[in-house]
């Protein structure tokens, strides 16, 4: 008998499961499906829809879809351009946080940077401020943040520059928290150039010098989030391929297989995938929510997993920790590498 550990179910703040609009990519049965055999029991789903979610409407448009499809917990970031403050008092109650993009990436659903400050003094209340802000648009991030303090979470740090960044608002004082994904600390630009269009996301994969950096710098790192980014092999073969990669199945065994490494410790991991996360988007944490990991070693391969995407960056990598059951609020949900329970039967956060 292998020898299997238990965990709690991890939390992901940072997924992109294509429903309503792209369900050729992801739904969000597949899709938590996927966070399942991922050992997430709640994700969080980012607003760069088709039609990005900017409005009540939308927002509710999309809950009804996960309601009756969704098999893991699972709650919504809103979307902002700067000119829907109108529906922040709306929303705020069902959602976990508000999403900003400064940087291009899938959707172009990018903000004018001179309305981020707008933003900021718009949003009502205290859940967090999500952003996807690059080295570039540090110092704009920076003041805006000293003039409005609100929870701010800098998603997908990526390099030395970034993560110096949030490292100084912190010595600073800012309520500032960081989350790094597992392509940024698992693989380099000289990776980006042997897979071509399936290395090819935002932010861009850096060197293995920045790569070390964050490393060495785990403990400013408050979350691993995936940036679960499915887009179809026909996408990423075609002219002009869409950022992003799936990463919700393979990021537990691939920081599993790091501590094996010693790069860092339980503690660290479950920190990171789990306790953080709930803090700093205030998720009930059960203790009827654990997942069973066999620790035996295998390869990782596109064919056995469940997200529609159907592909990995890691393909081909032997890891362990293979997620083969998870208990979710009491009752198992995943038995044996398979759903067994309806679509529908998450629950929808907040
Ligand atoms: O690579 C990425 N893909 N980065 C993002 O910020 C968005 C994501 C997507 O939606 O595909
Ligand atoms: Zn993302």
């Amino acid at each position: 008998m292998a020898k299997t550990i238990t965990l709690p179910g991890l939390i992901d703040p940072h997924v992109h499961l294509r429903d309503p609009g792209q369900t050729h990519k992801e739904d969000f049965f597949t899709g938590t499906s996927a966070s399942l055999a991922g050992g997430y029991t709640t994700v969080m789903d980012m607003p760069n829809n088709a039609e990005p979610i900017i409005s009540l409407e939308r927002l509710e448009a999309k809950i009804a879809g996960a309601k009756s499809k969704a098999v893991s917990d699972i709650g919504f970031h809103f979307g902002t351009l700067g000119d829907n403050f109108e529906e922040f008092p709306k929303v705020i109650d069902k959602v976990m946080g508000l999403k900003i993009y400064m940087n291009v990436t899938t959707g172009n659903f990018k903000i004018d940077a001179d309305r981020l400050i707008e933003i900021y003094k718009a949003w009502p209340g205290s859940k967090p401020i999500l952003l996807h802000a690059e080295d570039d648009v540090s110092d704009i991030v920076f003041k805006t943040l000293a003039a409005v303090p609100k929870q701010t979470h800098i998603c997908h740090v990526s390099s030395e520059a970034e993560l110096t960044f949030v490292m100084k608002a912190k010595e600073k004082g800012l309520p500032i928290t960081c989350g790094v994904t597992p392509h940024h600390l698992f693989l380099t630009n000289k990776d980006a150039d042997r897979l071509g269009a399936y290395g090819h996301m935002k932010p861009y994969l850096k060197t293995a010098k920045d790569v070390q950096f964050l490393w060495d710098h785990l403990d400013a790192i408050d979350v691993i989030e995936s940036d679960h980014a499915p887009h179809t092999r026909a996408e990423k073969d075609s002219a002009e391929p869409p950022f992003g990669v799936p990463g919700i199945e393979t990021c537990l065994p691939l920081m599993l297989t790091a501590e094996q490494e010693g790069k860092l410790n339980r503690q660290q991991l479950i920190d990171r995938l789990h306790a953080n996360p709930a803090r700093i988007f205030n998720v009930t944490v059960d203790d009827t929510t654990v997942v069973t990991v066999d620790m035996s070693e295998y390869e990782l391969v596109n064919e056995k997993l469940l997200t529609k995407a159907g592909w990995t960056p890691f393909a081909g990598q032997r890891v362990v920790g293979k997620v083969t059951n998870v208990t979710l609020h009491g009752a198992e949900a995943f038995k044996d590498g398979q759903v067994i329970v309806q679509p529908g039967s998450g629950t929808l956060l907040p």
